[in-house]
């Protein structure tokens, strides 16, 4: 497996590679099983498979949640080892933002919704980064997890509005035997919240209405941002304690 540290570099070894197509996984690190899941789609659809892994911090609206963002490269890098990755691409903010941010995406319309209402300059921060690492990478196949289902969404929007040349592939939603979404913000809860965590899924797949769904989570101690259901599916953002949680599901 290849490390890239350096832009440049990866350029330069990127120029070199031969026809085939090129799949791509954009992760911020502390991979877990539903990072890994992307990576198999991808080993499936391509002959090369490259994974950066970059904690954004233009995508942080809290300095405080940036910082206690999980960070193990060296674990991290095992793991996209032993899973068969081909390339990562490991850069730091210096060259990823050597514009110090004067260029930046903004959509202005759903990235102000769900998410984006609760947490301002989120999105612009997702999609400026995603635009860069696209331009960085030129994969013919990018894997997003519908996990993050706004996300998703938004990254399609974009890709589509500015004519990119990259195929975008949705993945299913990773689960814990319980139901919680795979998440490494799982990690900040304490053993109680764990337990009442897989509640939110349930809610979501249970409750007839948003209405009933919200009480529900409601009556189990979840703080709500948001239920709401967009374009045939239900979408939520809870918080037990410090912690944030984002689910969402078919309905
Ligand atoms: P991160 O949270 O590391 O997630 C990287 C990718 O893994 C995203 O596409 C996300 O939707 C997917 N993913 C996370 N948990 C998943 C699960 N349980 N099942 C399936 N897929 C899952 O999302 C980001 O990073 C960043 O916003 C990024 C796109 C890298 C831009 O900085």
């Amino acid at each position: 497996m290849k490390l890239f540290k350096s832009i440049p570099e990866w350029q330069a070894w990127r120029d070199t590679l031969q026809e085939g197509p090129l799949g791509f996984i954009p992760t911020m690190g502390a991979l877990h099983q539903g990072h890994l899941s992307l990576i198999e789609a991808s080993r499936s659809e391509n002959t090369l498979t490259v994974v950066s892994i970059f904690i954004n911090p233009k995508q942080f609206d809290e300095s405080a949640d940036f910082e206690a963002y999980p960070a193990n490269h060296q674990q991290d890098l095992n793991r996209l080892e032993n899973a068969g990755v081909d390339a990562v691409l490991l850069p730091d903010a210096g060259q990823i933002y050597k514009d110090d941010y004067r260029f930046k995406i903004t959509e202005r319309e759903f990235s102000r919704r769900l998410c984006g209402a609760h947490r301002p300059g989120h999105f612009d921060g997702v999609l400026t980064v995603v635009m860069r690492l696209l331009n960085l990478v030129r994969p013919d196949n990018a894997y997003f997890g519908e996990k993050d289902y706004q996300q998703l969404q938004l990254i399609r929007d974009m890709t589509s509005a500015f004519f990119m040349p990259v195929n975008i592939v949705a993945c299913a939603t990773v689960r814990e035997t319980d139901g919680l979404a795979m998440s490494s913000r799982n990690q900040h809860l304490d053993d109680r919240q764990r337990l009442r965590a897989a509640a939110l899924y349930a809610s979501l797949k249970q409750g007839p209405t948003v209405d009933q769904a919200r009480q529900r989570l409601a009556r189990l101690g979840f703080e709500i941002d948001y239920v709401e259901d967009i374009a045939g599916r239900r979408l939520a953002a809870v918080k037990l304690g410090n912690t944030r949680l984002i689910d969402n599901v078919e309905i």
